[in-house]
């Protein structure tokens, strides 16, 4: 009943694992497909290992959590064993990748072999990659078209929302080959000590996640889903059923979990429960309420 295809993969529902959580190793992924997951994405990797911030890199807040983990990875050289272990599942894997220029991106997306990648240009707080290049409309039509002529998976485009007009980066994914969109990264944030004045974060500020951003993310979402021809792909502050129907009824495609799967791995298997439950008593199918929000 919650089976699509997104993008030419098949997936068993619409509910994948976000980038950076539980990502980093196969074994965490392979975890995560096995309780329930549609698809899952891995953490981000880039061309050369990176330590990422100094500590603190997380902290939680009212309505959830601010990280500037700034890109820690061990590269994508040794990166596609990670996938493969993650792929026995029997699950689509997503890989994000990240770089500061198109080469870059190219040079990590020709070293793995993913079902579909993610290209991560939209990290809020790492200097040279993510928002720095994810809000050069050239800049991301470019990296598109590279990492598009050099792979035969597809290609979907993360985007931030730290923009004016989310659908203008939205556009640029599009024209350069996109053949899905993910909205939204985190929002730009900072939390402060008051008793010692100090921001908390070691890169001082950070992205922020959880229930806080999640009408950001669908009116992002509302305003890809009526500008693009390509499906979106909704995330940002998920964490029951009705946050998922409302993401699909804005014009998410499928959508992905992040913030939340930290507190319950069977998120997933419940979410799909409680959205089969709600969808047979509407007598409603997915695909009913695909864009539905646009209909009115
Ligand atoms: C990080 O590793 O800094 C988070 C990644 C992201 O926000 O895209």
């Amino acid at each position: 009943m919650l089976s699509l295809t997104l993008t030419g993969l098949k997936l068993k529902n619409p509910l994948m694992l976000a980038a950076g959580i539980m990502g980093t190793t196969g074994g965490s992924l392979k975890r995560v497909a096995e309780s329930g997951a549609g698809a899952v994405v891995t953490k981000s990797v880039g061309a050369a290992p990176k330590p990422g911030h100094p500590n603190p890199t997380m902290v939680e807040v009212d309505c959830g959590y601010l990280n500037a983990m700034g890109l820690p990875n061990p590269s994508y050289k040794d990166f596609q064993e990670e996938i493969d272990i993650a792929k026995e599942a029997g699950t689509p894997v997503i890989a994000s990748i990240f770089g500061g220029e198109p080469d870059e991106f190219v040079e990590v997306a020709c070293g793995l072999c993913p079902d579909a990648f993610e290209l991560n240009v939209s990290c809020p707080h790492a200097h040279g990659y993510g928002t720095e290049v994810g809000t050069d409309p050239v800049l991301v039509e470019e990296i598109t078209k590279a990492v598009k002529s050099a792979v035969e998976v597809p290609v979907w485009v993360k985007l931030t929302p730290n923009v004016t007009d989310i659908t203008g980066i939205g556009l640029a994914a599009q024209q350069g080959g996109a053949d899905a969109v993910v909205a939204i990264n985190t929002v730009r944030g900072m939390a402060i000590d008051v008793e010692s004045g100090y921001p908390i974060l070691g890169n001082k500020f950070g992205g922020l996640s959880g229930c806080a951003i999640k009408p950001v993310a669908i009116k992002c979402v509302y305003d890809l889903f009526k500008t693009l021809d390509i499906p979106v792909i909704g995330v940002g502050g998920i964490s029951d059923f009705r946050d998922v129907i409302e993401f699909v009824m804005a014009g998410a495609k499928a959508v992905e979990i992040g913030s939340a799967v930290g507190n319950n791995i069977n998120i997933f298997n419940e979410i799909s429960s409680c959205m089969e439950a709600f969808l047979e008593e509407k007598e409603w199918t997915l695909n009913d309420i695909y864009g539905m929000a646009h209909e009115v």
